[in-house]
């Protein structure tokens, strides 16, 4: 007689999901022992990997970026599908290597000596935050033989624990502690830099510096710095190498790891609403140890029932499980998962594809294909300084730039409440707010000194006009409501270790062991202790929990360490 095949259900086909589904599929003896299905809430596979289309080019909507090729899992299946390679143009071809322009509210360019000093400050806590070694790349570094940046974030780490209290250590606050003491050390005279009319030398450091902040804000999703934990970030770990994106689009990697699953296995439109689970054999009377322990539940009405299930839904669909009375899960999961799901954070990231129409702008800007890696410096949003017509939600826009050298479609990231807010804008919104921002940046561009008593030369004045805009809506989306998770302050990497945690919990006392083991697994970016918030932060928990029910039938030996 042949024993009942276990039943393995994977909800989910992002890169976690489909990860797990390829490791236990082509794993040797796994067909004899297993039955598997992918189920997926969605029309589509590759969850937050979106590649898309706009204006004739291939864009990414969600992961775009390889974060460093140097042992990544991605990048080495990118390179054995040959995907790094394209006869088309695609976004970011080029890297993040062109020289960005820097240009400060009321439209003049600033000069790298304004700038790179900031820059290397902010790079270099960063660094030191991230407990990277820290080399003072400074331009400024001949003249100031005594200006040690690694004793600038001993001193900020310092001063934050100290005023916080231990544990409550924000990266947002130590960044500021550091551009305090940084400008301590300057002993910062304000005075006023000659031909930026509006901006005090001190007041153009505080927003250069708040641009970083901005582009830290799109890395992390956390929408305010001040949330984000600081002795987390020491934990996370980047590949060493550079940053590239992949050619043939972020999907070619997952439709790969899909290719060798036979037509059916993966479910689309099925979205789970609720699993029932068995935590206390004892108690479940409606128990029967012949039938599986775990019932699907999906929104059209249809139930599954399964051996194991592999959940991939992302921490947001997971706090938004766990807030309502009728949660996802029944009964709901133990406390150390749900206080590891709410404490940890999840915050919204979204991008924005704009196609140039018209510019009328000086004649640096004519030219489509010299549309420049624009950066954003603006003034703060209180100030009376600011430019009204420029709306809130683009002040915190720290760039625009070509989606690759001569491509007439522009680029935007947004973070926190402004990612919110421009999901529930109309396109003719975002088109006419882009376009003032950046035509008023644009505009007066030049050092010249005349402009600073008028509104300058009309002449000099721009206007830019975009013709189509397409953007994500990574909060909106229930499949996803959010974008990528980080350590928030008041939780830490062992809440991330929480979440890949099984159930029922070996934890749990001698009640679990009389229950069928590992009845949901997680898997996802947010289970990942080290790589969170990333592709291959998901391939490796997906690899992760593959193998764990592949030790659990004995079919591979050893547990690797993902
Ligand atoms: C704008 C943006 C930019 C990013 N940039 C990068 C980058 O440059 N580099 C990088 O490495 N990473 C990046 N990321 C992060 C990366 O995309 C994710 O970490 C990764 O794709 C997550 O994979 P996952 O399998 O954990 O989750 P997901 O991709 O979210 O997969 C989970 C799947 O579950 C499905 N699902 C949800 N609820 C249900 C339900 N109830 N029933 C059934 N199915 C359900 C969803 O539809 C989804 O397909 C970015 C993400 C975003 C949003
Ligand atoms: C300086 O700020 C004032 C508002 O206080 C504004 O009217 C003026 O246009 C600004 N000048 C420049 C060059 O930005
Ligand atoms: C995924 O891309 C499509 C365009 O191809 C877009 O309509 C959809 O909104 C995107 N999903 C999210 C969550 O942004």
């Amino acid at each position: 007689m042949v024993a009942k095949k276990s039943r393995i259900v994977i909800i989910g086909a992002g890169m976690a999901g489909i990860t797990a589904a390829n490791k236990l599929y082509t794993a040797a003896g796994s067909k004899d022992l297993f039955e598997l299905v992918v189920v997926e809430g969605g029309e589509r596979i590759g969850g937050r990997i979106n590649t898309s289309e706009f204006g004739g080019d291939r864009i990414e909507m969600g992961a775009t970026w390889i974060h460093g090729i140097g042992g990544s899992p991605v990048h080495k299946i990118a390179q054995e599908i040959n995907a790094l390679e394209s006869a088309h143009p695609w976004e970011c071809m080029d890297g993040s290597s062109d020289e960005p322009t820097t240009v400060a509210e009321g439209g003049l360019e600033l000069e790298p000596d304004v700038v790179d000093p900031i820059s290397s400050l902010f790079k270099n806590l960063m660094d030191y935050a991230q407990g990277k070694q820290v080399f003072d790349e400074s331009p400024e570094r001949e003249c100031n033989g005594d200006f040690e940046y690694s004793k600038l974030g001993d001193e900020a780490s310092r001063i934050c624990a100290s005023n916080d209290g231990v544990g409550k250590l924000s990266v947002g606050s130590f960044l500021r502690q550091g551009l305090d003491t940084y400008w301590v050390w300057k002993k910062n005279r304000d005075e006023q830099v000659s031909g930026y009319t509006n901006w005090s030398r001190k007041l153009l450091q505080e927003a250069i510096f708040a641009m970083h902040e901005n582009i830290q804000r799109t890395y992390t999703s956390a929408g305010d710095l001040l949330t984000l934990d600081y002795n987390a970030e020491s934990e996370y770990r980047m590949f060493p190498g550079e940053e590239i994106t992949i050619a043939k689009g972020y999907l070619s990697i997952v439709q790969s790891l899909a290719s060798v699953l036979p037509p059916g296995l993966i479910q689309l439109g099925k979205k789970v609403r609720k699993i029932q689970w068995q935590p206390d054999n004892r108690k479940n009377k409606g128990y029967e140890s012949d039938t599986r322990p775990v019932k699907l539940h999906f929104s059209d009405g249809s139930v599954l029932l399964a051996d194991h299930v592999i959940v991939t839904v992302s921490l947001g669909v997971l706090k938004a499980s766990i807030c309502q009375d009728s949660g996802m899960f029944n009964p709901p999961l133990p406390r150390f998962k749900t206080e590891a799901i709410s404490r940890l954070g999840f915050g919204v990231v979204n991008k924005l594809f704009l196609q140039l129409g018209s510019i009328h702008a000086p004649p640096k800007f004519q030219d489509f294909s010299k549309f420049p890696f624009l950066q954003m410096v603006f003034h703060r949003a209180d100030s009376e300084l600011r430019n009204k017509k420029i709306p809130w939600w683009m002040r915190k826009t720290a760039s625009l730039c070509p989606l690759y050298h001569d491509s007439s479609v522009l680029l935007s990231w947004f973070a926190g409440e402004e990612a919110r807010a421009l999901e529930a804008l109309s396109d003719e919104e975002i088109i006419n707010g882009v376009s003032q921002t950046v035509s008023s940046f644009l505009s007066q561009n030049s050092h010249s000194h005349e402009l600073c008593n008028g509104n300058g030369n009309p002449e000099e004045n721009s206007e830019v006009k975009f013709s189509k805009v397409l953007k994500s809506q990574w909060g909106s989306d229930p499949l996803f409501l959010g974008s990528y998770s980080y350590v928030a302050v008041g939780s830490s990497g062992e809440d991330l270790d929480s979440m890949a945690e099984p159930l029922p919990s070996d934890d749990s006392g001698s009640a679990a062991s009389s229950s069928p083991p590992l009845q949901i697994l997680f898997a996802g970016e947010a289970t990942h202790r080290t790589h969170y918030s990333t592709t291959h932060g998901a391939y490796c928990s997906g690899l992760r929990e593959a193998n764990r029910l592949l030790q659990h039938y004995q079919l591979v030996g050893v547990q690797k360490n993902y």
